[in-house]
């Protein structure tokens, strides 16, 4: 049976044990996780990842983590309404596509229901999946106009699927993406310097803690006004670059809307967390250019004119962050 992250967990009410979250301390990564439940599925996932991590040692692939999609704060126990972000999970499924078509191995951490790689080519687009096919003589069979592209990608597909290179692991809130991106990271301790971190997902900044979640639907208030106070998610990058993952590459995003804020911010993100790369992006323009910071450099990477719209800008990401990868393994 597969692991359904997007089911709420109806039978647990508001947990007064917990004690109120406190804001803004050193050890907030800590508290968090001494305040919050992991999710009951965990041990399931851990046995997944070992096992996959474990062959992968013996094929001698590099492993990548890829994070995709956009966690969500739920606002109830038996969730009605959660806080969600834009994040279709884009860019982690293709760059999980190129990763594997350059020999990596992929643990695909994403929201569930997001893009996954190469059924992103067929879902959540305006064509009903029925649009890819036609009836010939009583039978079913690829329109013509898609067959040759579907078959490349099934191809792919099929190669990753029977050569054990993609493990799909699902999420849902960023109580449970915290904790699965925090048991993943350890997991792939053993993989030392051949362990890579790309962090795509666009994770929630601001959460309401268990303690203040209540156990149902919240009611139409008389005063026609609802007031959330919602709490700071600790940066666990700094958790992760430290103790979880030392000895691992690690990538992160910086997303930002105004352009003349991205680069101070991607170089705030590497000097505050000491990781080997921030790939900074503007929400406008994420599908044509993005920005490669380094504590040395800085470097755009865009799509041409006629590109824009027919390549993936992943496809000129991930070499680039392959090389950085092995040339950082090989300094070390
Ligand atoms: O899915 P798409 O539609 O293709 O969109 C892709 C994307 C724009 C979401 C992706 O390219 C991207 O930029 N992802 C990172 C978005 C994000 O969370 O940016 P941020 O500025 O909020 O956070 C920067 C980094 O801090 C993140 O890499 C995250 O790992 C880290 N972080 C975030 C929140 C938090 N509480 N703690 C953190 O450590």
């Amino acid at each position: 049976m597969p692991i359904r992250t997007s089911v709420p967990d109806t039978t647990s009410a508001i947990d007064r044990s917990h004690p109120e979250f406190p804001v803004a301390e050193l050890v907030d990564e800590d508290n968090f996780f001494k305040d919050h439940t992991p999710p009951a599925y965990l041990p399931e996932i851990e046995a997944q990842v070992r096992e996959f991590i474990a062959h992968h040692q013996t094929t001698g692939k590099n492993v990548v983590l890829v994070t995709s999609g956009g966690t969500t704060v739920p606002l109830e126990n038996n969730t009605v309404r959660f806080i969600d972000n834009f994040s279709a999970g884009t860019r982690g499924a293709t760059s999980a596509e190129y990763f594997l078509e350059n020999g990596y191995a992929v643990i695909f951490l994403h929201r569930e229901f997001s893009l996954l790689p190469y059924s992103r080519h067929y879902s959540h687009t305006t064509n009903c999946f029925l649009d890819y096919m036609d009836e010939a003589d009583g039978k079913i069979e690829i329109n013509k106009k898609f067959a040759d592209e579907m078959l490349l990608v099934l191809r792919k597909y099929r190669h990753a699927k029977d050569s054990n290179l993609l493990l799909l692991i699902p999420y849902t809130t960023v109580n449970q993406y915290l904790y699965t991106l925090q048991l993943i990271s350890k997991c792939l301790q053993v993989a030392g310097k051949k362990a890579l971190f790309y962090l795509a997902a666009a994770v929630s900044d601001f959460f309401l803690p268990s303690s203040k979640i209540p156990e149902h639907k919240i009611q139409s208030q008389a005063t026609g006004t609802l007031v959330v106070n919602l709490e700071q998610v600790p940066k666990f990058l700094r958790r992760l670059v430290d103790s979880w993952a030392p000895s691992a590459m690690i990538v992160s995003f910086k997303l930002e809307t105004d352009a003349n804020i991205l680069i101070l911010k991607a170089k705030g993100a590497l000097e505050r967390y000491q990781h080997q790369l921030v790939i900074g992006n503007l929400l406008q323009t994420r599908k044509d250019e993005v920005v490669f910071v380094t504590s040395t450099d800085e470097r755009w990477i865009r799509l041409t004119e006629e590109q824009k719209g027919v390549v993936d800008i992943e496809s000129l990401i991930i070499p680039e962050v392959i090389a950085a990868h092995t040339d950082w393994t090989e300094r070390q």
